[in-house]
């Protein structure tokens, strides 16, 4: 798989772990390093992709509909942002990639770890649908950060917050189940995952993000 000049980094955690605040942190740190950077986010950031998550966040559906709507989302987004940012050199920041879809449709709604492994395969390219006309498949993120914080302390924030999605409004033990969903991912594929501890203050929070970003090369120490 050739690798593209651009950085592809994804953000990752349960609803309430905060990364949102933490990915325009990011954006305008690389941004003093001269780098373009493009912030989208999962479900969505095309079109197309943005009337999905619109379906996903707010209708009532079977897991496996819910599967194949984010994946076919992804499959747009990768092929019509993503991937041309990716080429130019750009910094790509994704507020959720592929990781979620393992978390919250498998973990979380009970759809088959292997159902999504062949989607995934599919969308990124790997099984005979490439990127380009090179034939080549998309790279996964270079680096995912997750935002690790107990559920419990997640739905505290959460009671606090806006009114809450179809997800956002799931049990304690749903979230749960999707934080497994996430160790999971992050067993299956360490070099790509850099854990944060979420459960501090946002400030400490920061302070270990960006150090993470300089510990990868990212950001000046
Ligand atoms: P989120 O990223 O928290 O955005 P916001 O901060 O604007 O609410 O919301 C996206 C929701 O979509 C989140 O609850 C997780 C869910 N989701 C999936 O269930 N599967 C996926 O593949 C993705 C990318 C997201």
């Amino acid at each position: 798989m050739p690798d593209t000049p651009g950085l592809f980094i994804s953000f990752e955690g349960i609803d309430g772990a905060g990364k949102s605040t933490h990915i325009e942190a990011i954006q305008r740190a690389l941004e003093a390093t001269g780098r373009e950077v493009l912030c989208t986010r999962e479900p969505g950031g095309t079109p197309l992709a943005e009337h999905i998550r619109e379906m996903v966040l707010h209708t009532t559906m079977d897991p496996l509909s819910e599967v194949l709507l984010v994946f076919a989302a992804r499959r747009d987004h990768l092929l019509h942002c993503i991937a041309p940012a990716l080429r130019r050199g750009a910094v790509v920041l994704c507020d959720r990639f592929s990781d979620a879809s393992f978390a919250y449709q498998s973990a979380g709604r009970g759809c088959p770890w292997e159902v999504l492994q062949t989607l995934e395969a599919w969308v990124m390219g790997a099984a005979g649908a490439p990127a380009d006309a090179g034939g080549h498949p998309h790279p996964m993120p270079h680096t995912t950060l997750w935002f690790d914080l107990p559920p419990s302390v997640a739905a505290q924030r959460l009671a606090l917050a806006r009114v809450p999605d179809r997800f956002e409004s799931q049990p304690q033990a749903f979230f749960e189940q999707v934080a497994q969903g996430y160790a999971r991912r992050c067993v299956e594929d360490p070099r790509r995952f850099v854990r944060i501890n979420a459960d501090q203050p946002a400030e400490v929070v920061r302070r270990d993000v960006l150090q993470a970003m300089a510990l990868r090369g990212y950001l000046p120490a």
